[in-house]
């Protein structure tokens, strides 16, 4: 991990590459650049055996590019260690909110992992990805009927919600067999994180009321139409601290207890997502084993304790699975100096492709693919293209001197950037392409304008 802010002419983009060593193996959730990260000898910036330059020149700017590498890591790394820790059965689930295309489900498929979806959208993508459906776990506050409908027919798992779903659901599947369902609880635990993605505290639109847990349980275990499974709770994405999942742990072991006493055998326990990764130096999340061991262990001792039976132990990681494994590249384009103010420099993307400092105001690093090892010497903003003042991607970026065509790399956008992108002014969402061993394959193709004007219709009388 990167231990000190650059501040000086010493500093140079090199110092974000990943510090490999045989004997410690790296949590891709605490770098700031994809593992396969280097520096070639044209001093530009490589990623997967790609030269990122040359991967603008070929698929255009601005540019998702997707680190197989990482993203396995991650997956296996989440898995391997529910494998050495935990006693019972798990499955680690992607959470694909983070970034639902067939490609990225499809590598988490292949690395054992289930899938987490929160819409019809999702879910469909999962399935078309070959996800097999006893593998997919389907949340979301509001799922409408015909998505719950779809979730029945293909035979997934439903995160119930809310009485109205547990309602709907007992409706819907009157001619089908039980639908196995997990519940979802609202935990009543804090975190620190950003309010938009705290969702464990009473007041959260997710989850059933702690205070309704009783009423739950006796009408879950009276409904024929439901196979109840299992409980489900998520505090909230990006946490750093270490408490709140041993909390939720111990607190979700005394679910399956007193579900017990109402004749539910609650066989799975899913304790969400929420790791966070490092975006700047200053960050520093827990790695994914130093996340996942203390989960373990407070759940066994709690079974333990309660004489329980190991539940199958489930979590959904979004962020911290696939974060890091993904840079956005973009092209430099115009400045504006203002005198004892500040330099913007602008770039061909923006709040449309990561609306993420705009809506969270978060913070990102950049560096200058094609200038790696040149000196930090510049504090500029990094502007976006679109048309509203808040659009800028990083403020007081430390780069070297750039000149338009420079290629600026972003790092840590592979969660929650292409997933939340928009056509805001009519730009056409970026390309995206999955890097390993020297070969780049689009998984995503750039929108045209074309694609910008196949959903609208111009009514007969409005033509000229
Ligand atoms: N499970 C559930 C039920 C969730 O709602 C979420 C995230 C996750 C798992 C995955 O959490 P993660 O491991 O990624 O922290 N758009 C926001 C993040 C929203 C998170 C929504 N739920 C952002 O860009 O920061």
């Amino acid at each position: 991990m990167v231990s000190t802010h650059p501040t000086g002419v010493k500093h140079a983009g090199s110092q974000y590459l990943p510090q490999r060593s045989s004997t410690n193996a790296i949590s891709p959730n605490q770098e700031l650049l994809p593992l396969t990260a280097k520096v070639n000898s044209s001093d530009s910036l490589e990623i997967g055996g790609c030269d990122v330059t040359t991967l603008v020149q070929q698929f255009g700017s601005p540019l998702y590019i997707l680190d197989e590498e990482t993203l396995r890591t991650a997956c296996q790394q989440y898995r391997d260690t529910f494998k050495q820790y935990y006693q019972g059965e798990s499955q680690v689930l992607y959470a694909s909110k983070a970034w639902n295309c067939l490609a990225v489900c499809a590598i988490a498929n292949s690395e054992g992992l289930g899938i987490d979806v929160a819409s019809g959208g999702e879910l469909y993508t999962a399935l078309t990805a070959g996800v097999s459906p006893d593998k997919i776990y389907y949340h979301g506050n509001n799922k409408s009927r015909a998505e719950l409908l779809y979730a029945i027919e293909t035979g997934v798992n439903i995160v119930a919600d809310n009485w109205y779903e547990l309602q709907t659901l007992v409706e819907l599947a009157q001619q089908q067999q039980p639908v196995r369902i997990l519940l979802r609880l609202t935990p009543g635990i804090d975190c620190h994180t950003h309010d938009y993605i705290r969702t464990g505290h009473l007041d959260s639109k997710f989850g059933f009321d702690p205070g309704d847990l009783d009423e739950v349980f006796t009408y879950v275990s009276q409904q024929v139409a439901l196979n109840c499974v299992g409980v489900h709770a998520h505090i909230g994405s990006q946490i750093f601290e270490r408490q709140p999942h041993r909390d939720l742990a111990a607190l979700m072991v005394q679910w399956l207890t007193k579900a017990a006493s109402y004749g539910l055998t609650l066989t799975e326990l899913d304790v969400g997502g929420g790791l966070g990764i490092t975006y700047t130096e200053s960050d520093d999340p827990p790695s994914i084993e130093e996340w996942v061991k203390p989960i373990c262990e407070v759940i066994q001792e709690a079974c333990a304790a309660e004489n329980l039976p190991l539940p199958k132990l489930l979590c959904e990681p979004g962020r911290s699975l696939i974060a890091t494994a993904c840079v956005t590249a973009y092209t430099i384009g115009s400045s504006k100096t203002i005198p004892d103010i500040r330099t913007y420099v602008a770039i061909d993307g923006g709040m449309s492709d990561n609306p993420r400092p705009i809506t969270y105001q978060s913070v990102y690093r950049a560096v200058v693919a094609n200038k790696m090892s040149a000196p930090l010497t510049e504090k500029v903003t990094i502007a976006g293209k679109h048309c509203e003042s808040g659009d800028v991607l990083i403020k007081d970026a430390l780069l070297p001197k750039t000149q338009p065509g420079d290629i600026l790399v972003v790092m840590g956008t592979g969660a929650y950037n292409y997933s939340m992108a928009s056509n805001y002014n009519r730009l056409p969402r970026p390309a995206a392409v999955l890097v390993a061993n020297g070969e780049a394959n689009l998984i995503l193709q750039r929108e045209t304008y074309q694609d910008l004007i196949r959903q609208d219709r111009l009514p007969e009388r409005l033509k000229s």
